[in-house]
């Protein structure tokens, strides 16, 4: 804590408040979202592909969690102090997406041991195009710390940009060098109130240019209690 205070005072102070506002949020009632049990089909009726498609993800999914846990670590959720590694419906929905729309910005917030990003990668790296920016403001404590994206081998590491800090401090700035954007996905902190921060920023770069070959991609949570809509997301 002390060394983050020394190199990082802003997102300190950005975790504090994020913490507080998370705190207030759960004093509401959560959210009665429905899950959509066709979401995988009709993901691909959007996408305009056969379902059942995206077979390569079934033979790559154990292949990269069984290296990670014959590595030593324990996959799954909350094994990432509280934070949950990506599960395999989020990560077969990014595969899926990169494949298929041949994303050539994505920008993801939450990083974590990194699955997400390793299937964003490897399917960029069957695209033979595309470049990823990860911002990721990892837990303080120094043995997470140097787990943070252990799932990314270094020979995909070129179409990698790892941005280390809050989405609040960089998601802005970065938006605006990147201009358009292909492919957002929101892994990071699940609170209404930076989740909201997130996607209003990344909706108005995704798709100004050619709106069918955008997309906004999201975990959502218990945490999230939201009464207000969020962008029209229809999926
Ligand atoms: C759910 S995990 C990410 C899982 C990852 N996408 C995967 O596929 O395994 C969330 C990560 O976001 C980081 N995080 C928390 N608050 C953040 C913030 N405000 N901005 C960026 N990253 C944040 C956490 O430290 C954690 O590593």
């Amino acid at each position: 804590m002390v060394s983050a205070i020394a190199t990082d005072p802003a997102d300190l102070w950005i975790r504090a408040l994020e913490k507080f506002s998370e705190r207030r949020e759960r004093r509401r009632p959560p959210c009665q979202y429905q899950a959509e049990p066709d979401w995988e089909p009709r993901l691909h009726s959007l996408l305009g592909v056969a379902w059942p498609a995206c077979l390569e993800f079934q033979g790559l999914w154990p292949k990269i969690i069984g290296s990670l846990t014959a590595s030593g670590l324990q996959i799954g959720p909350q094994s990432f102090g509280p934070w949950n590694d990506g599960d395999t419906g989020l990560v077969r929905d990014i595969w899926c997406l990169t494949r298929n729309l041949r994303p050539a910005k994505v920008v993801e917030t939450g990083v974590a041991r990194g699955l997400t990003s390793r299937f964003i990668l490897e399917a960029m790296e069957c695209n033979g195009t595309g470049h990823l920016w990860s911002i990721d403001l990892p837990p303080t404590n120094p043995e997470l710390q140097r787990q943070v994206g252990a799932a990314v081998e270094d020979r995909l590491r070129d179409r990698g940009s790892y941005i280390r800090g809050s989405s609040r401090r960089h998601l802005p700035g970065l938006l605006h060098e990147l201009g358009q954007i292909d492919l957002f996905l929101h892994d990071s902190l699940h609170s209404e109130r930076n989740v909201r921060f997130e996607l209003d920023r990344a909706w108005g770069r995704c798709g100004q240019a050619a709106p069918r070959s955008s997309t906004i991609s999201m975990r959502t949570g218990a945490s999230i209690r939201s009464r207000k809509p969020f962008p029209a997301i229809h999926l």
